[in-house]
């Protein structure tokens, strides 16, 4: 007796956990709309590879249930009825089912078969773009350790961490790398695909509805790796071309005493070597800043563009991004890596600030807006 309530016990066990399993995947299929949820797609390439999901998770559901039921029939109706010892005979033992095995080959096959045929519909749709698309915007994307270069070679932009297209239009997006293997992706709007070095990858993505996407390197790529971010803003067409306009332009003159010293630091003190403010000539192995203060973020979407933040950034910038190459050339004499240097000796520069270089170079990065 006490053997069949041990036994019934287990059973009551696995019929709630799978109870529990199949309402968690539930809840995250349709409750959870998180700024980063696959589940909650927009524009054609992430609606098809939502389908895709869903597909398979239907099938291997469905091959829960019946083998969970079989199980649980098979403890329930085939349980021994009364107490076993040592002498008690075995159950009639079988060789199997050839019906039977052919039988589940057969249904697997099928299934295979229905989760294949919207995988491959949707490899299709995202491989051709040309013959599908007449009207498609190129953005070309180089990762670094640890932020994105976003260059729109036709429009004639360049930016970093945070870029802005045209709702329903299609923009190709083609992926290189400067250093190692990344990988580009915008949850909501579809992805992934590896930025390799010495490789083009592209991929082609769509937004239908204005908002913001989060975008995430999705490659273990270092230290930072985590705080690789970046922003995809969809406007309407009439403000992307506003927004082509703005950041086409060079940046203010500054007027403001304080602003002006900023801007002579940022020249006199190699920030220059590696960031460009137009019109003024500079290096390309680090964010433009142009525009910097129109971006609502700083350090690859890792702090919010505040004067705090740029301050804290200034001041100590591996407390953010603990690895990156500001951090080196400001701790004057920090070992780096030479692979990853821009060029002979970068390291050695004495590029240290004092409090008061921080807030001139604060109110001037605040003013290029
Ligand atoms: Cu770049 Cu991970």
């Amino acid at each position: 007796m006490r053997k069949n309530i041990a036994s019934w016990r287990r059973v009551a066990m696995v019929a709630l956990m799978a109870a529990l399993g199949i309402l968690s995947t539930g809840c995250s299929a349709w409750g959870l709309k998180g700024p980063q949820s696959v589940v909650d797609p927009d524009g054609p390439v992430a609606s098809f590879q939502y389908w895709t999901f869903l597909v398979s998770f239907y099938v291997s559901l469905l091959i829960f249930v019946c083998v969970g039921t079989l199980i649980v029939y098979c403890v329930v109706r085939f349980r021994h009825p009364g107490e076993i010892t040592p002498d008690t005979p075995l159950p009639d033992q079988g060789h199997g089912s050839t019906k039977l095995e052919i039988g589940l080959i057969l249904v697997s096959i099928v299934l295979v078969i229905v989760i294949l045929v919207p995988a491959l519909e949707g490899q299709f749709y995202q491989g051709t773009l040309q013959d599908r698309e007449s009207d498609v915007m190129v953005i070309r994307v180089t990762a670094y350790q640890w932020w994105w270069k976003f260059e729109y070679p036709k429009e004639g932009v360049i930016t970093a961490n945070e870029f802005t297209i045209p709702t329903g239009k299609a923009v190709k997006f083609e992926l290189t790398t400067n250093d190692v293997i990344h990988s580009f992706w915008i949850p909501r709007l579809g992805g992934k695909m590896d930025v390799m070095p010495n490789q083009h990858n592209w991929l082609w993505l769509r937004a239908t509805q204005p908002g913001m996407y989060y975008g995430q390197c999705v490659e273990f790529c270092g230290e930072s790796h985590a705080f690789m971010k970046f922003r995809c803003f969809a406007v309407p067409p009439d403000d992307f071309n506003r927004w082509v306009e703005h950041q086409k332009s060079d940046a203010h003159e500054v007027t403001d005493p304080v602003a002006v010293r900023g801007r002579d630091l940022f020249k006199s003190k190699s920030c220059v070597g590696c960031h460009t403010i137009r019109p003024t000539p500079g290096g390309n192995v680090a964010p433009d800043l142009t525009h910097l203060a129109s971006r609502t973020t700083i350090a690859a979407g890792v702090l919010d563009n505040t004067p705090e933040n740029l301050a804290k950034w200034l001041n100590h910038p591996g407390n953010t991004k603990p690895g990156n190459m500001m951090e080196a050339a400001f701790l004057h004499g920090e070992p780096y890596p030479e692979w990853r240097r821009p060029w002979p000796g970068w390291d050695n520069l004495n590029i240290a600030l004092n409090q008061g270089d921080i807030d001139a170079l604060v109110a001037y990065l605040r003013s290029l807006e």
